[in-house]
């Protein structure tokens, strides 16, 4: 197949590019370069034998030049993280994405398939359960508990402790600009491309790890957050208590699963939750990190929190188990590549204190009020 992937110099983008091409396929990469992940003066990753034509997702003329000849389209090309520009994430996610299927419905473009990269992120809080009441899904948590250091999710009905649970595809509860956005980006493509015969699958991933991951962009993404800091000797910071929990999932995992719904009709029409399965608690994450660099620390507890960040989830991926994937790679696997990755580089340079530098004077990073120096 002729295969369109936006977001192609980035770093689903580009393994799956790769991938692709090792199966066979022709590749097309449409994508802006967009900072922060793609400083001036710093050559992206272009998987080599894929055509790169720099375009915006935003512009239909960039999307009709990119979708000539194409059979197929990965769209991974998104505006992520916690800013403040809430126009930005609609503009570049859903706008973007009902360009996509505005240029391949008025040219009848013969697409047999759009795969679109949604995110966890839809389930804001996920699934949770009260002993008393039962299964619910939660709103984001108050700013006053959180300036409290509550940090737990209460019962909305008794106010009493509850357990987080697995989350599957059937609930969805967006609850910051970035969830909301990829909400209405997948909700349009699924609904737009049923409509208009386009065969359309939404994955939605957990936190994907491995190399390529910017380390331009500090903003979010345990991961490299993590590694950045202890690679350039400092403690990695743990926001919260640490005892908040996520699901991890390797790269190679995550483009198995978009490669599998490529040529599986059964998926069309479908979300799908591409993660590991298996809860961590962010503080047992940052041990790993330290242990993959051998280095003696503790990681650091500030009391920062971001506004807008999930205390718990942990995706439930049964309905794509079904389709026969599985991850198979562990977050201490992909945390070893990460670091081998980073070391690869004579430079890393040290973008943390400016990302959290910016999230303070905007308010996304907030101290207890207790602890309140601002
Ligand atoms: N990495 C994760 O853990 C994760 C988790 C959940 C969902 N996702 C989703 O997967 C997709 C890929 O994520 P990633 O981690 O590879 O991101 P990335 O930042 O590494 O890559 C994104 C690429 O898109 C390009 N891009 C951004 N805006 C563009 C625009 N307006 N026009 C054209 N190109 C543009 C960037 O230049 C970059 O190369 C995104 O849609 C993201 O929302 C990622």
């Amino acid at each position: 197949m002729r295969v369109l992937v936006t977001g192609g110099a980035g770093f689903i983008g580009s393994h799956t590019a790769e991938a692709l091409l090792a199966s066979g396929h022709a590749v097309r990469i449409l994508d802006g370069l967009m900072p922060p992940v793609h400083p001036r003066r710093v050559k992206p990753w272009i998987p080599p034998g894929a055509q790169f034509l720099r375009g915006d997702v935003r512009k239909r003329r960039d999307w009709e030049a990119a979708l000539e000849g194409v059979d197929a389209v990965y769209h991974f090309a998104a505006y992520q993280d916690y800013l403040l520009d809430f126009g930005t994430f609609f503009h570049v996610n859903v706008v973007g994405t009902a360009l996509l299927y505005e240029v391949a419905v008025r040219r009848r473009l013969p697409l047999r398939k759009v795969v679109v990269a949604s995110s966890q992120a839809v389930y804001g809080e996920g699934r949770y359960r009260c002993a008393e009441h039962g299964a619910c899904f939660p709103d984001i948590r108050s700013r006053a508990r959180l300036d409290r250091g509550e940090w737990e999710v209460p019962c909305p009905q008794c106010g009493g402790a509850m357990v987080s649970e697995p989350t599957d595809e059937t609930f969805v509860n967006p609850q910051n600009q970035y969830a909301l956005s990829k909400h209405a980006q997948e909700s349009l493509a699924l609904r737009l491309g049923h409509q208009y015969e386009i065969p359309t699958v939404a994955l939605r991933y957990s936190i994907v790890q491995g190399p390529r991951q910017s380390f331009y962009n500090a903003y979010s993404g345990a991961c490299r957050i993590f590694c950045l800091a202890v690679h350039h000797g400092r403690r990695p910071v743990v926001y919260e208590d640490g005892r908040q929990v996520r699901d991890f999932v390797n790269i190679r995992d995550a483009v198995r699963a978009g490669l599998l719904v490529l040529d599986r009709p059964e998926a069309d029409g479908q979300a799908f939750n591409v993660g590991g399965g298996v809860p961590y608690t962010i503080m047992d994450f940052a041990h790993t990190v330290i242990k993959a660099f051998g280095a003696d620390m503790e990681p650091e507890v500030t009391g920062e929190y971001r506004f807008g960040d999930t205390r718990h989830i942990c995706s439930d991926i049964r309905r794509l188990r079904a389709l026969g994937w599985e991850p198979t790679e562990s977050p201490e696997q992909s945390v070893a590549e990460y670091v081998a990755w980073l070391r690869t580089f004579p430079r890393v340079p040290d973008v943390l204190a400016q990302a959290a530098r910016r999230m303070r004077r905007t308010a996304v990073l907030r101290r207890v009020a207790d602890r309140s120096t601002a």
